[in-house]
């Protein structure tokens, strides 16, 4: 097979892809796999039966059920769908929002693809002159950022980003700020982008920290992109308060997914007009329409207020105990080694970070595979970044949404590998025991 540059970048072999599809075999090699490396959310029964109320609702409503199954929506989305959106984020946050503010895509991944390569990469010749020589970047403010926006890129250098200033906090936890006086945008920049909370590492920017981007960014006349996909106002997996930010010069970025609906691939992009239609005739060549399954199933929650409910009282709670207990079990079982941990403010991750950790994120991550423990090594979160920061390659991702049970056995054997990296004594709730070799 002849590939076409396309085809070599989209189709051979990234570190990513294999990454995930290391994730993605895990089970079938070994069906006991703990699987902390996804981003799979949690099962709340609560929310599943939400989701077949309302699926029962629409199957059983013939107009419905055809508007489901029977039709092509318009290449930004069914219009009551988007005006209900727009409604309620226009009443939650007093935004000035119709329906022409909203477009709908087929997950937020593949609306990160389209909208990154809208804004950045190759630019038409009137742009030439420009400092970066004909291309453009999509600039990461700050850096762990989501590895899913790693290879969505059609040119090279895609990416760019700043490596972040790092509060060291009691009790083993470290928190990551945008380092402002690094914090360099030339005219190569396209447009900034962050995600709020963080993958991978739970982090939740300030309210200061997005007011200074959005200031700088209009400055410069580029995009302020804000991945909402665990944000509020859902799925709302915050446990720090943040006000979301919204205005005509960023682009926010929803999703259903993290709420319990990944399956349904809904992305909601909420943009000004002229964004959100470019995305739109983007989306038609695309996909030439988006799903309809997400928005049917969620119109009445949107339209009710229901979603906000449901995310506040039964969403938020599950991951913040579930992050609280695997803080705490983390705690107990590493006591003794060299070990931070991001402090917890969002989404459904811990972030650990292991000081000099002698044999890196990449090993660390294939002996715990040996031992039935599937994490995300960090260092492929730091993509952009032009800097040989060792720091890259001595952190994990563990996801806590699993079973308690596997999460405390997948912490148990998290703590005894990293352990024997450093030639240490293995830290056991009965006492301390020698590590094996
Ligand atoms: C930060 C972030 N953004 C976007 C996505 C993409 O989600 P989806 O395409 O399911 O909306 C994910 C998925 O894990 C994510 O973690």
């Amino acid at each position: 097979m002849k590939l076409s540059s396309f085809g070599e970048k989209f189709a051979g072999d990234s570190g990513i892809v294999g990454l995930m599809d290391d994730l993605g075999n895990a089970l079938r090699e070994n069906p006991d796999m703990i699987m902390m490396g996804g981003g799979n959310p949690g099962r709340l029964p609560q929310m599943e039966a939400v989701f077949r109320r309302r699926l029962d609702a629409v199957l059983g409503d013939p107009p419905q059920r055809h508007r489901l199954f029977g039709r092509y929506q318009s290449p930004q989305g069914d219009h009551d769908f988007r005006a209900c959106v727009a409604e309620f984020l226009s009443a939650q946050y007093g935004w000035k929002l119709g329906a022409g503010n909203i477009a709908i895509a087929n997950g937020s991944q593949p609306a990160f693809f389209t909208l990154f390569n809208m804004l950045a990469g190759e630019m038409p010749p009137e742009h030439l002159g420009e400092p970066a020589g004909g291309s453009r970047r999509i600039h990461l403010p700050l850096t762990p950022e989501y590895l899913g926006y790693a290879d969505a890129g059609l040119t090279e250098g895609f990416f760019s980003a700043t490596r972040p200033a790092v509060d060291l906090l009691d009790d083993h936890l470290f928190k990551y700020r945008v380092d402002f006086g690094r914090l360099e945008l030339d005219g190569g920049v396209a447009a900034l982008c962050v995600s709020r909370p963080t993958n991978p590492t739970g982090n939740v920017l300030t309210d200061d920290e997005v007011a200074h981007l959005d200031r700088l960014a209009r400055e410069r006349g580029i995009p302020l992109i804000i991945d909402g996909a665990y944000g509020a106002p859902f799925p709302n997996i915050l446990f720090t308060p943040a006000r979301p930010h919204w205005n005509e010069n960023t682009i926010l970025v929803l999703s259903l997914s993290k709420l319990g609906l990944p399956g349904v691939r809904t992305g909601i992009v909420v943009a000004r007009e002229e964004i959100a239609h470019a995305f739109a005739n983007a989306n038609g060549i695309l996909n030439l329409a988006s799903g309809n399954l997400g928005p049917a199933v969620t119109l009445e929650l949107f339209r009710t207020g229901e979603i906000l409910d449901l995310a506040r009282a039964v969403v938020q709670p599950f991951y913040q105990a579930r992050a609280r207990a695997a803080l705490d079990e983390f705690r107990e079982r590493l006591a003794g080694l060299p070990f931070r941990i991001h402090r917890p403010e969002g989404a459904f991750f811990l972030w650990l970070w292991f000081e000099g950790l002698p044999i890196g994120s990449q090993v660390l991550y294939q002996r715990l595979k040996q031992r039935g423990v599937l994490v995300v090594p960090g260092h492929h979160c730091f993509f952009g970044l032009d800097d040989d920061w060792p720091h890259r390659h001595e952190c994990i991702r563990v996801s806590y949404v699993q079973d308690e049970e596997s999460v405390r056995r997948g912490i148990g054997l998290i703590a005894e590998e990293v352990a024997r990296a450093y030639g240490a004594i293995i830290p056991r709730r009965s006492g301390l025991q020698e590590s094996s070799p």
